[in-house]
Protein backbone atom coordinates (compact mmCIF):
# COMPACT_ATOMS: atom_id res chain seq x y z
CA UNK A 1 0.00 0.00 0.00
CA UNK A 2 1.67 3.52 -1.12
CA UNK A 3 1.88 5.66 2.11
CA UNK A 4 -0.45 8.44 2.45
CA UNK A 5 1.09 12.05 2.50
CA UNK A 6 2.05 13.04 5.43
CA UNK A 7 1.75 16.59 5.80
CA UNK A 8 5.14 17.92 7.27
CA UNK A 9 6.01 21.64 7.85
CA UNK A 10 8.80 21.68 5.54
CA UNK A 11 6.22 20.50 3.09
CA UNK A 12 4.34 23.57 3.71
CA UNK A 13 7.07 26.02 3.85
CA UNK A 14 10.16 24.14 4.19
CA UNK A 15 13.23 25.51 6.04
CA UNK A 16 15.73 24.23 3.68
CA UNK A 17 17.05 25.52 0.31
CA UNK A 18 15.71 23.04 -2.32
CA UNK A 19 15.90 23.20 -6.36
CA UNK A 20 13.76 25.13 -8.15
CA UNK A 21 12.44 26.90 -4.72
CA UNK A 22 12.25 30.55 -4.67
CA UNK A 23 13.30 32.44 -1.48
CA UNK A 24 10.94 35.23 -0.10
CA UNK A 25 11.50 37.28 2.50
CA UNK A 26 8.48 38.99 4.58
CA UNK A 27 9.50 41.04 7.48
CA UNK A 28 12.25 38.82 9.04
CA UNK A 29 10.62 35.39 7.89
CA UNK A 30 12.59 33.30 5.08
CA UNK A 31 9.96 31.14 3.35
CA UNK A 32 10.30 28.86 0.20
CA UNK A 33 7.66 28.49 -2.20
CA UNK A 34 7.06 24.95 -3.28
CA UNK A 35 4.68 23.50 -5.44
CA UNK A 36 1.43 22.95 -3.26
CA UNK A 37 0.80 19.13 -2.92
CA UNK A 38 -3.26 18.83 -4.39
CA UNK A 39 -5.92 17.45 -2.57
CA UNK A 40 -6.04 14.88 -4.27
CA UNK A 41 -2.37 13.95 -2.94
CA UNK A 42 -3.77 13.27 0.26
CA UNK A 43 -6.20 10.33 -0.61
CA UNK A 44 -5.55 6.88 0.44
CA UNK A 45 -5.35 4.46 -2.72
CA UNK A 46 -5.35 1.28 -1.38
CA UNK A 47 -7.61 -0.84 1.82
CA UNK A 48 -4.65 -0.28 4.61
CA UNK A 49 -5.00 -3.36 6.50
CA UNK A 50 -6.94 -2.88 9.88
CA UNK A 51 -7.82 -5.02 12.50
CA UNK A 52 -10.15 -4.23 14.93
CA UNK A 53 -9.54 -4.66 18.79
CA UNK A 54 -12.92 -3.02 20.09
CA UNK A 55 -15.61 -1.43 18.59
CA UNK A 56 -13.40 1.39 17.32
CA UNK A 57 -14.94 1.29 14.20
CA UNK A 58 -18.33 1.97 15.05
CA UNK A 59 -17.77 4.53 17.66
CA UNK A 60 -15.62 6.34 14.83
CA UNK A 61 -18.00 5.77 12.16
CA UNK A 62 -20.97 7.47 14.65
CA UNK A 63 -18.27 9.95 15.64
CA UNK A 64 -18.00 11.53 12.41
CA UNK A 65 -21.89 11.25 11.33
CA UNK A 66 -22.49 13.20 14.47
CA UNK A 67 -19.46 15.67 13.23
CA UNK A 68 -18.24 15.41 17.00
CA UNK A 69 -14.49 15.28 16.89
CA UNK A 70 -12.00 12.48 18.39
CA UNK A 71 -9.38 11.92 20.20
CA UNK A 72 -7.26 8.62 20.12
CA UNK A 73 -5.26 8.12 23.12
CA UNK A 74 -2.69 5.16 23.52
CA UNK A 75 0.93 3.81 23.80
CA UNK A 76 2.91 3.80 20.70
CA UNK A 77 2.82 1.17 18.26
CA UNK A 78 -1.01 0.35 18.79
CA UNK A 79 -2.27 1.15 15.54
CA UNK A 80 -3.79 5.01 16.48
CA UNK A 81 -2.48 5.81 12.44
CA UNK A 82 -3.42 2.97 10.95
CA UNK A 83 -6.68 3.05 12.12
CA UNK A 84 -6.83 6.45 10.66
CA UNK A 85 -5.67 5.87 7.57
CA UNK A 86 -8.39 2.73 6.99
CA UNK A 87 -11.32 4.81 8.57
CA UNK A 88 -10.29 7.61 6.18
CA UNK A 89 -10.43 5.04 2.97
CA UNK A 90 -13.61 3.56 4.47
CA UNK A 91 -15.46 6.61 5.25
CA UNK A 92 -14.61 7.79 1.79
CA UNK A 93 -16.29 4.41 0.56
CA UNK A 94 -19.22 4.49 2.67
CA UNK A 95 -19.78 7.83 0.84
CA UNK A 96 -18.32 10.47 3.27
CA UNK A 97 -16.09 11.93 -0.02
CA UNK A 98 -17.20 14.35 -1.56
CA UNK A 99 -15.74 12.81 -4.51
CA UNK A 100 -17.66 9.65 -5.07
CA UNK A 101 -16.34 6.57 -3.60
CA UNK A 102 -12.89 7.90 -3.21
CA UNK A 103 -11.03 7.62 -0.01
CA UNK A 104 -11.52 11.00 2.33
CA UNK A 105 -8.59 13.14 2.28
CA UNK A 106 -5.98 12.39 5.37
CA UNK A 107 -3.73 15.41 5.99
CA UNK A 108 -1.81 14.75 9.54
CA UNK A 109 0.36 17.27 11.08
CA UNK A 110 3.19 15.90 13.21
CA UNK A 111 2.58 18.58 16.22
CA UNK A 112 6.14 19.86 18.28
CA UNK A 113 6.80 22.76 20.75
CA UNK A 114 7.36 25.11 18.12
CA UNK A 115 4.19 24.59 16.18
CA UNK A 116 2.13 27.77 15.81
CA UNK A 117 -1.20 28.63 14.47
CA UNK A 118 0.32 30.19 11.55
CA UNK A 119 1.64 27.11 10.51
CA UNK A 120 -1.64 25.27 10.83
CA UNK A 121 -3.98 27.96 9.10
CA UNK A 122 -1.27 29.71 6.69
CA UNK A 123 0.35 32.92 6.07
CA UNK A 124 0.67 35.47 3.47
CA UNK A 125 4.31 35.11 1.05
CA UNK A 126 6.10 37.26 -1.54
CA UNK A 127 5.92 35.53 -4.58
CA UNK A 128 7.78 38.28 -7.22
CA UNK A 129 6.40 41.19 -6.59
CA UNK A 130 3.03 39.67 -5.40
CA UNK A 131 1.64 39.00 -2.08
CA UNK A 132 0.07 35.11 -2.33
CA UNK A 133 -1.74 33.47 0.84
CA UNK A 134 -0.71 29.75 1.30
CA UNK A 135 -2.76 27.93 3.49
CA UNK A 136 -1.37 25.67 6.14
CA UNK A 137 -2.60 22.14 6.53
CA UNK A 138 -5.81 22.55 8.92
CA UNK A 139 -7.36 25.45 6.27
CA UNK A 140 -7.24 22.78 3.45
CA UNK A 141 -8.73 19.99 5.29
CA UNK A 142 -11.39 22.64 6.72
CA UNK A 143 -12.03 24.36 3.08
CA UNK A 144 -11.89 20.73 0.95
CA UNK A 145 -12.99 18.42 3.95
CA UNK A 146 -11.56 15.19 4.78
CA UNK A 147 -9.78 14.42 7.83
CA UNK A 148 -7.30 16.45 9.84
CA UNK A 149 -4.89 14.28 11.69
CA UNK A 150 -3.24 16.30 14.68
CA UNK A 151 -0.71 13.36 16.07
CA UNK A 152 1.04 14.00 19.42
CA UNK A 153 -1.07 17.56 19.91
CA UNK A 154 0.12 17.84 23.91
CA UNK A 155 3.22 18.43 22.31
CA UNK A 156 2.09 21.71 20.80
CA UNK A 157 1.98 24.98 22.95
CA UNK A 158 -1.66 25.68 24.38
CA UNK A 159 -1.95 29.05 22.66
CA UNK A 160 -1.75 26.97 19.58
CA UNK A 161 -4.06 24.05 20.56
CA UNK A 162 -6.77 26.86 21.11
CA UNK A 163 -7.27 27.61 17.35
CA UNK A 164 -9.17 24.10 17.21
CA UNK A 165 -11.96 25.32 19.55
CA UNK A 166 -13.96 27.00 17.03
CA UNK A 167 -13.39 24.36 15.15
CA UNK A 168 -14.45 20.89 17.12
CA UNK A 169 -17.56 22.59 18.44
CA UNK A 170 -20.79 23.38 16.60
CA UNK A 171 -19.49 26.35 15.11
CA UNK A 172 -17.16 24.47 13.13
CA UNK A 173 -15.39 27.62 11.54
CA UNK A 174 -11.86 28.64 11.60
CA UNK A 175 -11.08 31.79 11.60
CA UNK A 176 -8.00 33.25 9.99
CA UNK A 177 -6.72 36.08 11.76
CA UNK A 178 -3.66 37.45 9.38
CA UNK A 179 -6.15 36.85 6.28
CA UNK A 180 -9.00 38.87 8.26
CA UNK A 181 -11.14 36.49 7.15
CA UNK A 182 -13.17 33.23 8.46
CA UNK A 183 -14.06 30.11 6.72
CA UNK A 184 -16.40 27.26 7.24
CA UNK A 185 -15.72 23.70 7.74
CA UNK A 186 -16.59 21.58 4.88
CA UNK A 187 -19.63 19.26 5.87
CA UNK A 188 -17.04 16.15 5.44
CA UNK A 189 -14.05 17.89 7.47
CA UNK A 190 -13.28 15.91 10.35
CA UNK A 191 -10.27 16.74 13.47
CA UNK A 192 -9.05 13.85 14.77
CA UNK A 193 -6.29 14.02 17.63
CA UNK A 194 -4.04 11.46 19.33
CA UNK A 195 -1.59 11.32 21.55
CA UNK A 196 0.41 9.05 24.46
CA UNK A 197 -1.02 9.49 27.75
CA UNK A 198 2.57 7.43 29.29
CA UNK A 199 4.43 10.42 28.18
CA UNK A 200 3.15 13.41 28.65
CA UNK A 201 3.40 15.68 32.33
CA UNK A 202 0.81 17.68 33.80
CA UNK A 203 2.13 20.56 32.41
CA UNK A 204 1.45 19.23 28.49
CA UNK A 205 -1.92 17.54 29.39
CA UNK A 206 -4.44 19.37 27.42
CA UNK A 207 -6.83 22.12 28.49
CA UNK A 208 -9.98 20.54 29.71
CA UNK A 209 -11.76 22.95 27.49
CA UNK A 210 -9.91 21.47 24.53
CA UNK A 211 -10.64 17.59 25.79
CA UNK A 212 -14.32 18.40 26.54
CA UNK A 213 -14.80 19.21 22.89
CA UNK A 214 -14.09 15.68 21.59
CA UNK A 215 -14.75 11.74 22.24
CA UNK A 216 -11.95 9.52 23.51
CA UNK A 217 -11.09 6.23 21.88
CA UNK A 218 -8.57 4.27 23.77
CA UNK A 219 -6.17 2.61 21.66
CA UNK A 220 -4.49 -0.64 24.36
CA UNK A 221 -2.61 -3.60 23.20
CA UNK A 222 -4.48 -6.33 21.05
CA UNK A 223 -5.25 -9.38 22.72
CA UNK A 224 -2.27 -12.78 21.91
CA UNK A 225 -4.84 -14.25 19.08
CA UNK A 226 -5.69 -10.83 17.74
CA UNK A 227 -1.72 -9.54 17.48
CA UNK A 228 -1.00 -13.07 16.23
CA UNK A 229 -2.63 -12.43 13.20
CA UNK A 230 -1.64 -8.51 12.60
CA UNK A 231 1.59 -9.89 13.40
CA UNK A 232 1.27 -12.97 10.36
CA UNK A 233 -0.09 -9.96 8.23
CA UNK A 234 2.49 -6.97 8.61
CA UNK A 235 5.74 -9.35 8.62
CA UNK A 236 4.38 -12.57 6.29
CA UNK A 237 6.17 -14.27 9.00
CA UNK A 238 4.56 -17.95 9.59
CA UNK A 239 1.54 -18.68 12.23
CA UNK A 240 3.23 -20.43 14.50
CA UNK A 241 6.44 -17.68 14.55
CA UNK A 242 3.57 -15.20 14.64
CA UNK A 243 1.99 -16.83 17.67
CA UNK A 244 5.62 -16.54 19.58
CA UNK A 245 5.86 -12.71 18.93
CA UNK A 246 2.66 -12.17 20.44
CA UNK A 247 3.70 -14.48 23.32
CA UNK A 248 7.02 -12.78 23.48
CA UNK A 249 4.94 -9.09 23.47
CA UNK A 250 2.29 -10.37 26.32
CA UNK A 251 5.19 -11.66 28.89
CA UNK A 252 7.18 -8.64 28.21
CA UNK A 253 4.29 -6.09 28.86
CA UNK A 254 4.22 -8.14 32.50
CA UNK A 255 7.15 -6.49 33.07
CA UNK A 256 6.17 -3.37 32.54
CA UNK A 257 6.08 -1.14 35.85
CA UNK A 258 8.47 -3.25 36.89
CA UNK A 259 11.19 -2.43 35.27
CA UNK A 260 9.90 -1.10 32.02
CA UNK A 261 8.77 2.31 31.30
CA UNK A 262 6.59 0.99 28.34
CA UNK A 263 5.92 -2.44 26.90
CA UNK A 264 6.70 -3.59 23.17
CA UNK A 265 4.16 -2.81 21.02
CA UNK A 266 2.82 -4.55 17.94
CA UNK A 267 5.15 -2.48 15.71
CA UNK A 268 8.28 -3.45 17.14
CA UNK A 269 6.67 -7.44 17.13
CA UNK A 270 6.43 -6.77 13.33
CA UNK A 271 9.44 -5.54 13.04
CA UNK A 272 11.08 -8.70 14.60
CA UNK A 273 8.68 -10.80 12.13
CA UNK A 274 10.00 -9.30 9.26
CA UNK A 275 13.51 -9.64 10.09
CA UNK A 276 12.91 -13.46 10.78
CA UNK A 277 11.06 -13.74 7.76
CA UNK A 278 14.21 -12.16 5.92
CA UNK A 279 16.25 -14.98 7.32
CA UNK A 280 17.46 -13.92 10.76
CA UNK A 281 17.67 -16.10 13.78
CA UNK A 282 14.34 -15.39 15.91
CA UNK A 283 16.67 -15.24 19.17
CA UNK A 284 18.88 -12.53 17.09
CA UNK A 285 15.53 -10.96 15.77
CA UNK A 286 14.25 -10.07 19.23
CA UNK A 287 17.32 -9.05 20.20
CA UNK A 288 17.52 -6.09 17.63
CA UNK A 289 14.36 -5.35 17.55
CA UNK A 290 13.04 -5.54 21.49
CA UNK A 291 15.55 -6.42 23.91
CA UNK A 292 18.35 -3.86 23.45
CA UNK A 293 15.66 -1.35 21.80
CA UNK A 294 13.25 -0.93 24.95
CA UNK A 295 15.79 -0.29 27.48
CA UNK A 296 19.45 0.75 28.09
CA UNK A 297 19.72 -0.88 31.54
CA UNK A 298 21.40 -4.46 31.39
CA UNK A 299 19.19 -5.86 34.62
CA UNK A 300 16.18 -4.94 32.33
CA UNK A 301 17.67 -6.04 28.75
CA UNK A 302 18.47 -9.80 30.57
CA UNK A 303 14.89 -10.01 32.02
CA UNK A 304 14.07 -9.36 28.35
CA UNK A 305 16.23 -11.99 26.85
CA UNK A 306 14.94 -14.27 29.17
CA UNK A 307 11.68 -14.04 28.68
CA UNK A 308 12.52 -14.41 24.66
CA UNK A 309 14.56 -17.43 24.96
CA UNK A 310 12.24 -19.32 27.13
CA UNK A 311 9.67 -19.15 23.84
CA UNK A 312 11.90 -19.18 21.30
CA UNK A 313 14.25 -21.98 23.07
N1 LIG B 1 -5.04 -3.17 14.90
C1 LIG B 1 -4.07 -3.20 13.99
N2 LIG B 1 -4.31 -3.62 12.72
C2 LIG B 1 -3.32 -3.68 11.82
N3 LIG B 1 -2.04 -3.34 12.06
C3 LIG B 1 -1.74 -2.91 13.30
C4 LIG B 1 -2.72 -2.81 14.31
N4 LIG B 1 -2.12 -2.35 15.45
C5 LIG B 1 -0.83 -2.17 15.16
N5 LIG B 1 -0.59 -2.51 13.87
C6 LIG B 1 0.74 -2.55 13.24
O1 LIG B 1 1.59 -1.80 14.09
C7 LIG B 1 2.23 -0.76 13.36
C8 LIG B 1 2.29 0.49 14.19
O2 LIG B 1 1.02 1.08 14.28
P1 LIG B 1 0.79 2.67 14.21
O3 LIG B 1 1.90 3.32 13.51
O4 LIG B 1 -0.59 2.87 13.71
O5 LIG B 1 0.88 2.99 15.77
P2 LIG B 1 0.56 4.35 16.54
O6 LIG B 1 -0.39 3.98 17.63
O7 LIG B 1 0.15 5.39 15.58
O8 LIG B 1 1.97 4.69 17.18
P3 LIG B 1 2.60 6.14 17.57
O9 LIG B 1 1.87 6.58 18.81
O10 LIG B 1 4.03 5.81 17.84
O11 LIG B 1 2.41 7.04 16.39
C9 LIG B 1 1.43 -0.60 12.08
O12 LIG B 1 2.26 -0.19 11.02
C10 LIG B 1 0.88 -1.99 11.86
O13 LIG B 1 1.86 -2.77 11.20
MG1 LIG C 1 1.07 7.22 14.96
Amino acid sequence: MPPPYICTLEEIAPKSQAQGEKNCVKNTEICMITPELKIEDYRITEEPYYLPIGDEVEVFRAAFQCQIPVILKGPTGTGKTRFVEYMAYILGQEGGSSNGRESLPLITVACHEDLTTTDLVGKFLLKGDETVWVDGPLTTAVKTGGICYLDEIVEARKDTTVIIHPLSDHRRILPMDKKGTVAEAHESFFLVISYNPGYQSIIKDLKQSTKQRFISIDFDYPSEEQETRIIQHESAADEETSRALAKVGAKIRHLKGHSLNEGASTRVLVYAGKLIKAGLSPRRSCDVAITTLLSDESEVQLAISEVVSAIFP
